[in-house]
C-alpha cells in the first residue's frame, strides 16, 4: 500500500509539515525550524491528529534543545522539562503528545552520562524512531481491523484518522484502506465533523487519493442512516483512552456511539497502544480542550452568526467504554472487560 503524501517529514535539519488548515484546496508544505513554530503549528492545527502531534512534538523538543548551551546535565535537564511543559500546553487532550515527550525524557536519562551534544543526537534519533514506529503501527492496526469488516460493509467514520493524523495510513482510516484492498464493495460514510470539518476537508481528500468511493454526510444525518439500516459498522480514532475504556475523541463521537448502541451496530475505536492512558482511571478526569468560539461562529473567516454571538466550542467528548464493541490496536483487538484487557495488552 502506497501513500503519496507525508503529514510530517524530517529534512536534514528541520521539519516539513503539510499544512492541514489549507487542505483540500491547497497542498502547502511548510518548513519548521524552531520549537515555537512547532507549538504554533499544533495549536493552530496545521498538524493535528493524536499520533501526528506526538511525532511533531518529539521533533519540536529536539529543535528546542539543539540551541541549548547548558553547563552540565542538571541544567540541561531543567531546560528539557521547561520545553516539555511548553509543548504540552499546545493541546491538552491527546495523550500521544505527552507520551512522546516522556519517552524522550526517559531516553535522555538513560544516556545522562554522555556528552550533551551526544544527548541532543539521542533526542533527534528517538523522535525519528517514534515517527518510524508509528508508520508500522498504523499498518498493523489496519491489517488487524480489516479482519473485522464484513463483506460489502457500510462503514461510518468521524473526523480525520488517516495518514494526515499519523505517521502514515492512519488508525480508523487505515482499517478502511486495508478492508478496501480485500473488498472493493465496502462503502464509506464520512461525517463532515463540525466545526473544523476534518471529515469534509481531510478524510475526503485522503479517500480520493486512495481512490476509495465514499459519501459525505452532515454530522446530524448519522442517526437517521443508522436507524434506516444503512450503516453496518462505525470505526473512529481516539485521543486518549483511560484504564476503564472511556474514550476521548473528536466532539460528536459520544453521540455516534449511543446511536450505534441503540441500533445494534458495532462501534470500534482504532488506536495505537500509545493512546491508552492507564494512569487515568476514567474519562471524567480527562481535560477537554476548549477552542475559540470563532471556529463555530465563522467559516473561512466569514461570520455566519450575528455579531457578538458567544459560542461554546469543545473539541472532544468522552464516550463511555460501555458503548464500545472493541479497540483495534497494532497488537490485536481488545474486547470487554476493558479494565482487565487493556492492562493485559499493555503488558
Ligand atoms: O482536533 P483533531 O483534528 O486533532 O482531532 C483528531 C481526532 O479526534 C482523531 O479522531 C484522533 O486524534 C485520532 S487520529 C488517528
Amino acid at each position: 500500500m502506497k501513500q503519496s503524501y507525508q503529514s510530517i517529514t524530517w529534512q536534514d535539519d528541520h521539519l516539513v509539515i503539510l499544512d492541514q488548515t489549507q487542505l483540500p484546496h491547497r497542498e502547502i508544505y511548510s518548513e519548521i525550524h524552531t520549537i515555537g513554530q512547532v507549538w504554533d503549528a499544533i495549536k493552530k492545527m496545521k498538524v493535528r491528529g493524536a499520533p501526528a502531534i506526538g511525532i511533531a512534538a518529539a521533533y519540536g523538543l529536539y529543535l528546542g534543545v539543539r540551541e541549548l548551551d547548558a553547563k552540565n546535565f542538571t541544567s540541561f535537564n531543567v531546560e528539557i522539562d521547561r520545553w516539555i511543559e511548553y509543548l504540552e500546553s499546545s493541546r491538552p487532550t491527546a495523550v500521544n503528545l505527552s507520551w512522546a515527550l516522556q519517552r524522550i525524557k526517559t531516553t535522555v536519562f538513560a544516556n545522562k552520562d554522555k556528552d550533551l551534544e551526544e544527548i541532543k543526537e539521542v533526542i533527534l534519533n528517538t523522535a525519528k524512531t517514534i515517527h518510524d514506529e508509528d508508520k508500522r503501527t498504523c499498518k498493523a492496526i489496519g491489517e488487524n481491523g480489516a479482519g473485522l469488516v464484513e463483506k460489502k460493509a457500510r462503514i461510518l467514520t468521524h473526523c480525520n484518522t488517516g495518514g494526515l493524523a499519523t505517521g502514515a495510513y492512519g488508525t480508523a482510516l487505515s482499517v478502511i484502506l486495508h478492508a478496501w484492498e480485500k473488498d472493493q464493495e465496502i462503502q464509506v460514510w464520512v461525517d463532515e465533523t463540525r466545526p473544523l470539518l476534518q471529515g469534509a476537508r481531510l478524510t475526503t481528500w485522503e479517500l480520493q487519493k486512495a481512490e476509495i468511493p465514499f459519501r459525505l454526510i452532515t454530522d446530524s444525518m448519522a442517526g437517521h442512516l443508522m436507524k434506516t439500516g444503512k450503516v453496518d459498522m462505525v470505526i473512529v480514532g481516539a485521543d486518549r483512552v483511560t484504564a476503564n475504556g472511556d474514550t476521548a475523541n473528536k466532539i460528536g463521537t459520544y453521540s455516534l456511539a449511543v446511536l450505534a448502541s441503540e441500533n445494534d451496530i458495532p462501534f470500534y475505536v482504532a488506536l495505537p497502544l500509545s493512546t491508552f492512558d492507564i494512569n487515568t482511571e476514567s474519562g471524567d478526569e480527562i481535560e477537554i480542550e476548549e477552542r475559540d468560539g470563532e471556529e463555530v461562529t465563522h467559516i473561512n473567516g466569514s461570520p455566519m452568526a450575528p455579531k457578538k454571538t458567544e459560542a461554546y466550542n469543545l473539541a472532544f467528548d468522552i464516550t463511555p467504554g460501555k458503548y464500545i464493541t472493541g479497540f483495534i490496536t497494532e497488537e490485536g483487538i481488545v474486547k470487554p472487560d476493558f479494565k482487565k484487557n487493556i492492562k493485559k495488552i499493555l503488558g
